[in-house]
């Protein structure tokens, strides 16, 4: 097999990363990877108030979790245990556990061996906060999206409105301002562009826009 390409997109909560990363993946042909899936995922199995426990305890919580990824762009799958991860873990409060357990080293620790595993096995659009940083430095092509916390819960919000589930503006926008101040300012792994992304502010753009810039930096 011939050697696998990377593309990492890192950004804030709400920016449009997974929209954007499934329709890149798609265009490459490649899957895409939800790292945030899997810190949701850990969250979700662990339960409320883990991100508390010693971290023996997490460790042997996490001992005998395995993901998997099938598929190609939009029909990209992330199995946990061969289940497939489903949209229990899509609500804010569970984006806030997934916060949390993300400011832990041993988390970290542990989701960086796996991520890195996929990315020896397949050529991926990895979805996150340090794919461009931490976990593949390497990648030739990496991206940062940013837009306003306005922007973003706004987005948010049409998104989870699109789902039947109405959300509160203000709410989601504190919500997701509160996460991104957490995942901007933990010691490990905080979430910043890496030095050699592109960087994208897309809040007056639309989708179309952002995946014609993407495109063309890949091609
Ligand atoms: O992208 P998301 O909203 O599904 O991510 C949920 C949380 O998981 C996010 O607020 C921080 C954490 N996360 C992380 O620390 N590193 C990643 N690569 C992806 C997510």
């Amino acid at each position: 097999m011939g050697k696998r390409l990377i593309v990492t997109i890192d950004g804030p909560a709400g920016v449009g990363k997974s929209t954007m990363a499934k329709r890149l993946a798609r265009f490459l042909a490649i899957p895409y990877l939800d790292t945030g899936a899997m810190f949701r995922s850990v969250a979700w199995k662990l339960g409320q108030g883990a991100w508390e426990w010693p971290e023996a305890d997490i460790e042997k919580a996490l001992s005998g979790v395995e993901y998997a990824l099938s598929g190609v762009g939009e029909e990209s799958v992330l199995a946990l245990n061969g289940v497939p991860i489903g949209d229990e873990i899509r609500t804010e409060q569970v984006g806030m556990w997934a916060s949390n357990v993300a400011t832990l080293p041993v988390v970290r620790t542990f989701l960086k061996k796996a991520q890195q595993r996929l990315g020896e096995k397949f050529s991926l659009v990895a979805e996150g906060r340090d794919m461009g940083t931490v976990i593949f430095p390497d990648a030739p092509h990496k991206f940062f999206l940013d837009a306003s916390v306005e922007e973003r819960a706004h987005r948010r919000f049409l998104q989870l409105e699109a789902m039947g589930k109405p959300a509160d503006l203000k709410e989601l926008e504190a919500q997701i301002a509160a996460r991104d101040h957490q995942d901007r300012n933990r010691a490990v792994a905080p979430l910043k562009p890496a030095a050699d992304a592109v960087v994208i502010d897309t809040t007056e753009m639309d989708r179309e826009q952002v995946l014609a810039a993407l495109k063309e930096a890949v091609a």
